[in-house]
């Protein structure tokens, strides 16, 4: 009798430590069937009731079915928890927190030659020049005639034309921006200062100084005493500016068909050498007359960059072509 009491006592302990401890539904189903199941052991003890004596089976019975709801109990109080986590568990997993921060997408950004004219553009601007813009299909008369640069004058080979069909004769790749300073001055009344970036074509062969196309930036300023010292003036105030530090720049004289008197600007870099910067000088007496100006009442200066040298200069970039390369490895670096 004593055994039997220890026994259900010993099943009390066991059971109760084990529905405890049980980690998850699987585990304690079985030890479910371990005790109550039809052949648990407190099942196969209380069916072994019926054999003992009378006493005995009161004694034990009352025990036994004291324990079998004691269990049941334990049992369902440790379902329901079980269940719980399990259910936090899955929640945690599938849950989409709206409120955390997306993975970056990869973005683009702007390419060296932007970075540029905005820089130089911002720079004019701060010194009351406005932008002006032209068409890069260009035709005959501006790209040339207006410029001073009559049909079958020798100064044409300077630039070498895309022509475009199918009316080969008028219709043109800009080759340079100035066309803008003549289609800007039949509009707009002097005095003026504009500056007029923009893309140009050259009918030539690559290689790492030349492309077929490549990014200019006109400069026009007309009053009634502009001079050029006042285009040193403020193109060394512009280098200034862009290059963080003073420059020296000299006049070396040159020609252009559109300026007279006309300059090659060079800039001093190192000890001794100079670097050729732009092309500028007087607007030519002509240009005015082709716009309608009266050159004894106006006159001003006019100057022509490459931002691709500019860009080249600013980055340390050797070949111009991989500027038009869409090379991501050479873009990422800006
Ligand atoms: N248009 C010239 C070229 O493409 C550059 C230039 C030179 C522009 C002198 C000017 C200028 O306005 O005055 O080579």
């Amino acid at each position: 009798m004593k055994g039997e009491q220890d026994g259900i006592k010993a099943l009390e302990v066991k059971a109760g430590k084990e529905i405890s401890t049980a980690t998850d539904l699987k585990k304690l189903d079985e030890v479910f069937r371990l005790y109550l199941g039809k052949k648990g052991r407190l099942t196969l003890f209380l069916r072994s009731l019926g054999a003992m004596s009378e006493a005995e089976r009161k004694d034990q019975g009352k025990a036994a079915n004291a324990l079998r709801d004691a269990l049941q109990i334990a049992f369902d109080s440790r379902k329901s928890e079980l269940r719980i986590a399990a259910i936090e568990e899955l929640e945690k997993k599938e849950n989409i927190d709206i409120t955390a921060p997306g993975s970056k997408l990869p973005k683009g950004h702007l390419h060296p030659l932007t970075h540029v004219q905005r820089r130089v553009q911002e720079i004019f601007q701060s010194m009351g020049f406005a932008i002006a813009q032209g068409p890069e299909i260009e035709t005959e008369r501006y790209n040339f005639d207006t410029l001073n640069i009559p049909a079958n004058h020798p100064a044409r080979d300077l630039w070498d034309t895309f022509w475009l069909k199918p009316r080969a004769a008028d219709y043109l790749l800009r080759t340079h921006t100035s066309p803008v300073q003549t289609r800007y001055m039949e509009k707009n009344n002097p005095p003026l200062r504009i500056i007029a970036p923009g893309r140009i074509f050259r009918y030539e062969a690559t290689d790492a100084s030349h492309e077929i196309n490549f990014y200019q930036l006109e400069g026009l300023m007309i009053g009634k005493e502009v001079s050029m010292a006042n285009f040193k003036a403020i193109i060394e105030e512009f280098y200034g500016q862009f290059f963080g530090k003073n420059v020296t720049i000299r006049l070396r004289p040159s020609y252009f068909p559109f300026t007279e008197p006309s300059f090659e600007i060079d800039m001093r870099f190192g000890k001794s050498g100079w670097l050729e910067m732009m092309g500028a000088g007087m607007v030519h007496p002509n240009v005015l007359k082709s716009v309608g100006y009266i050159p004894g009442n106006w006159q001003g200066f006019a100057f022509g960059m490459g931002l691709d040298r500019l860009t080249m200069m600013k980055y340390n970039i050797d070949d111009v072509r991989l500027l038009y390369s869409g090379d991501l490895q050479f873009l990422k670096q800006f």
